[in-house]
């Protein structure tokens, strides 16, 4: 088993670059299964669920190449055939796979999602708008089995619950439906208008991605182009959480300030400095920070992917903070780490009420899930003596590319090292 070590309170200083959006290459990737001939997709991010989706395109027959930074993927040798539970339970976002095969084939059969332990995570929305495409929809043993008697025909579909996946799903499946499909209530992701900019440019006839409603005109044919991954807001925030929480200076490369906006918004409620550029935005940590509340909504709101991340910053701030995750209500599996590290953090119900101004410690940890991972990371990098260990890293993999490189170069104090279990009575 492999290890993080990391030893704090050193500030984080310099230049770090920012990897392609996880969150868009787990839709990208099945999306340009749709086209007839080559995607080529550049700055792909080389972490686990990539990896992941990579193998199960080969297993279903499609040829892909996944070179330094650029991957095609070709789907015209795709078969249809029922995926292995074993990888697909891997990937949570393996349900893109639904949305993307029903597209182009009026069909797919799918083992259904696995990934972070947040609590349930249902996909009924999902399925709501394949049924009201036409689509027939069963579950029997864990395989889900999306057909459609003939052609998808396109519908207006309003979302319940405002939903990052259905939105794609449904954009994908609709995308080569008869006529006219209108999605209301639709999520206004930055990686949404990723995908739709990559499928209009496979000849889509996409309108509306980024707002919450999106006019999908289906088209008979889809083509293979060229595409470039929008940068990670998530990875982004982490690493500004952490340049804050090390009182460092930090200037990231390769992002898109706006999509950082409701981060930088709070870090600047704290009392650090975010100075926006084109493509960059540098982070100037300060001595003393303010306690605040924090609540995560879909976007443009605070993403819930970095509640945990500002978790672990927030122990530095004088005073009581409250997190509230309005998304995910049981995304706290961190809290009980931290609190070992020395933090004050009561949950009470969807809401962490932080005690700050005390200090962390290293201690042995435990990361659950990715973002509570990142957490974890974040802590270490802050703690006033000792070495935080940090086990757990095939979650971190899932969405962190070249993490201790990357720290590393900010001058962090992180190793990472393969650790015997030790096993018996020794
Ligand atoms: C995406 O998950 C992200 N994952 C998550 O990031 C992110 O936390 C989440 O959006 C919210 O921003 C990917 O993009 C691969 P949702 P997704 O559908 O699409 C409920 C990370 O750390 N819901 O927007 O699965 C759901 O339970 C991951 O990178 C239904 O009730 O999230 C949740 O409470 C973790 N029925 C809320 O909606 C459905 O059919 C938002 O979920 C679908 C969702």
């Amino acid at each position: 088993m492999e290890k993080l070590f990391i030893t704090g309170g050193t500030p984080l200083q310099g230049k770090v670059t920012i990897s392609g959006a996880k969150n868009s290459a787990v839709a990208l990737i099945p999306a340009a299964l749709l086209a007839d001939g080559p995607v080529v997709i550049d700055n792909l991010p080389h972490i686990q669920d990539v990896d992941i989706y990579v193998e199960l395109l080969k297993e279903m027959g499609a040829d892909v190449l996944f070179e330094e930074d650029w991957m095609e993927i070709d789907g015209r040798a795709l078969t249809l055939d029922v995926m292995p539970n074993g990888r697909v339970k891997k990937l949570r976002a393996s349900y893109y796979l639904w949305g993307a095969l029903l597209g182009k084939f009026g069909e797919a059969r799918v083992g259904l999602p696995g990934g972070c332990d947040l609590g349930p995570r249902p996909v009924d929305l999902h399925i709501k708008g394949f049924e009201a495409l036409g689509a027939v929809v069963t579950n029997q043993n864990g395989v889900m089995t999306i057909k459609a008697p003939g052609r998808l025909r396109g519908a207006r579909i309003y979302l319940d619950l405002v939903s990052v996946g259905a939105t794609i799903n449904i954009m994908l499946a609709a995308t080569k439906a008869e006529g006219l499909t209108i999605i209301e209530n639709a999520a206004r992701e930055p990686e949404i208008v990723d995908v739709a900019t990559l499928l209009n440019n496979m000849g889509a006839n996409i309108k509306g991605a980024g707002t919450d409603v999106i006019r999908i005109q289906g088209v008979d044919q889809l083509r293979g182009c060229r595409h470039t991954i929008i940068p990670d807001r998530i990875e982004a925030g982490t690493y500004m959480i952490a340049a804050a929480a090390t009182r460092g200076d930090v200037t990231l490369e390769n992002v898109i300030p706006k999509h950082l906006e409701p981060i930088s918004a709070k870090l600047r409620e704290i009392g650090v400095t975010v100075i926006n550029e084109d493509d960059t935005v540098r982070v100037i940590g300060a001595e003393n920070y303010r306690a605040v509340d924090v609540k995560t909504s879909p976007y443009p709101g605070f993403p819930t992917d970095l509640q945990q991340p500002m978790t672990a910053l927030l122990t530095a701030a004088k005073g009581s903070s409250i997190i509230t995750d309005n998304i995910y209500g049981a995304r706290f599996r961190h809290v009980d780490e931290l609190r070992r590290m020395g933090a004050t953090i009561k949950v009470e119900g969807r809401s962490a009420l932080i005690d700050g101004g005390g200090k962390l410690l290293g201690a042995r940890v435990v990361a659950s899930d990715l973002r509570a991972g990142a957490a974890l990371v974040v802590a270490g990098l802050m703690t006033e003596g000792g070495v935080t260990e940090i086990e757990g890293l095939e979650h971190i993999d899932r969405g962190y590319e070249n993490l201790v490189r990357k720290l590393r170069h900010l001058g962090a104090t992180v190793r990472r090292l393969e650790v015997v279990k030790r096993t018996g009575h020794q």
